[in-house]
């Protein structure tokens, strides 16, 4: 498979203006596992509770372990934006096991709060996109809660489309939440 280890500069637009106006997007790599795992405890933490893992997101050895699994398998990969500051976002594509539908690949994608809004996740986006069109995926899917209006408005602006509607599609606490399928075609 071709993937493109060669970091993606971007400039983008300084809204905040204490922080640096550059990141650049690359594949992560083990050594990025101990950032990626506070990221995802942050981000996962958050009130709002945008991501399916919330607290429970996985270990810095567990991060480590999957990153380094990627190393010997070309069905899925993982994306970081880094800032001066460090790692802040993640986007992790993977295509879907069963061969009937291998042309299919699961997107997640989370960005740092004190970065939004400053085009860190549509960077990721476009790179994943790559990486999909060169492994031969057809199609993108993702779900995302009907209440993550950010998302919703990103992924509509990509050109991604409503597929679906879950009901209690995944547990939160003590209780179940909803969560819409969304999907692009790639071609
Ligand atoms: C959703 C998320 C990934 C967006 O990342 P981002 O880097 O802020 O997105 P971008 O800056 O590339 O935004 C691109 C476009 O998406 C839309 N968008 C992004 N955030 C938005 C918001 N808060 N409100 C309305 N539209 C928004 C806008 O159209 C925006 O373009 P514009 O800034 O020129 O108006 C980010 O808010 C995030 O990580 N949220 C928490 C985790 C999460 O929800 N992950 C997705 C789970 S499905």
């Amino acid at each position: 498979m071709a993937t493109s280890e060669r970091p993606v500069i971007l400039a983008v637009a300084d809204t905040a203006s204490s922080l640096p106006d550059t990141f650049l997007v690359r594949q992560a790599t083990p050594a990025d596992a101990e950032a990626l795992a506070v990221l995802g405890r942050t981000v996962g933490s958050e009130a709002e509770g945008w991501l399916i893992t919330d607290r429970t997101w996985r270990s810095t050895s567990d991060e480590r372990r999957y990153l380094k699994s990627l190393r010997r398998y070309a069905h899925a990969a993982v994306f970081v934006a880094e800032a001066p500051e460090g790692i802040v976002g993640r986007l992790s594509i993977a295509r879907d096991p069963h061969p009937a539908s291998s042309h299919v690949a699961d997107l997640g994608l989370m960005v740092a709060a004190g970065r939004r809004r400053q085009g860190v996740g549509t960077a990721l986006m476009a790179e994943a996109t790559k990486w999909a069109l060169a492994a031969g995926v057809r199609k993108l899917e993702l779900h995302v809660f009907p209440h993550n209006e950010a998302a919703i408005a990103l992924y509509e602006k990509l050109g991604w489309r409503r597929e679906g509607y879950r009901k209690e599609h995944y547990r939160r606490g003590d209780g179940y939440v909803d969560a819409i399928l969304m999907a692009r075609d790639l071609n």
